[in-house]
């Protein structure tokens, strides 16, 4: 039986984020603009602290400013407003990312609103988001961005007509990735834990897109012949020896006997999120100032 292509978002975010470090070469030339962002990170949890330090060192590693605010995890929502707004006004910050979650006192919609839409690099304010489901441009949410380059760098024929079904709801990835495949003309089905027939749904599917957050819950014969896959889940396991494992939403030994295409988990879509990050930093710098974008 054959097996899929892997697509590797890792050599994938590295193309990218050589991309990026030239266009901070060519603002910085043309403009002296140097673009930066500031990460906030609320609290200590683990995978966040991980996260929050990656994105920090890929940023000064593409010639980027780049602040880091670490608060406690009792910092009051009016402490991290008046954060917001200092950052809002620094001339020297084009990007501004609040790590999610945020601990239970703080409204994150509130937060994320609060945020200059144009300084909004993770896509989640809700001009931004409106922008999107209408089709007017603006900041994009960074994991749905770079599975979109990834599915068009698969699917030399394009995505016109084709059944996408996005498995999961969540405003983070299932919402802004089906405007996307909307926007380019596929008929888009967004399926969650309520859906009827789910393994059937995804069957019909030409690109499958998973994003529920439970691992390998998306079974490999749900996966129709020649489909495309995208799995935007990272979920850690027990191994079996006292050792755990990183592991999709897909059941991936079995996928990859079906699919045409499929990420794989760690080295698909995980890679591209951070380097699209760095991507809207740019974009973000250039619609405050107006310069032309180097990256489009
Ligand atoms: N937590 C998990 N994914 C994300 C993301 O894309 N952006 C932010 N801000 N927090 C997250």
């Amino acid at each position: 039986m054959s097996r899929a292509t892997l697509i590797d978002g890792k050599a994938f975010a590295a193309k990218i984020r050589q991309q990026v470090a030239a266009a901070v070469t060519q603002l910085q030339q043309q403009h002296q603009l140097q673009p930066g962002l500031a990460v906030v990170l609320v609290g200590a949890d683990p995978a966040s602290q991980i996260y929050v330090r990656n994105k920090a060192k890929q940023t000064l590693e593409t010639g980027m400013h780049s602040i880091e605010h670490r608060l406690p995890a009792d910092t009051s929502q009016t402490e991290l407003l008046e954060l917001i707004e200092q950052l809002n006004a620094d001339s020297a910050i084009h990007g501004i990312l609040v790590q999610l979650p945020v601990p239970r006192q703080i409204d994150a919609d509130v937060v994320i609103n609060a945020i200059d839409p144009n300084k909004d690099v993770d896509g989640f304010h809700i001009k931004n988001t409106g922008k999107l489901w209408s089709g007017i441009p603006g900041l994009i949410p960074c994991t749905p961005l770079g599975c979109m380059m990834m599915l068009r760098d698969t699917i030399p024929e394009g995505l016109v007509g084709k059944h996408a079904v996005v498995v999961g709801r969540s405003n983070i990835v299932g919402k802004p990735i089906s405007a996307l495949l909307l926007r380019e003309h596929c008929t888009v089905s967004i399926a969650h834990s309520r859906t009827k027939d789910l393994p059937g749904l995804c069957r019909e599917a030409d690109i499958l897109v998973a994003a529920v957050g439970r691992a390998e819950m998306i079974k490999g014969d749900w996966v129709r012949k020649g489909a495309t896959v995208i799995d935007v889940g990272i979920n850690r396991i027990d191994a079996g020896n006292g050792k755990t494992r990183l592991t999709g939403d897909v059941e991936f030994a079995a996928a990859v006997q079906h699919a045409a295409a499929i990420t794989p988990v760690p080295g698909g879509v995980g890679p591209m999120t951070i380097a699209c990050l760095l991507r809207n930093t740019i974009t973000a710098a250039c619609l405050q100032t107006g310069y032309a974008n180097p990256m489009e």
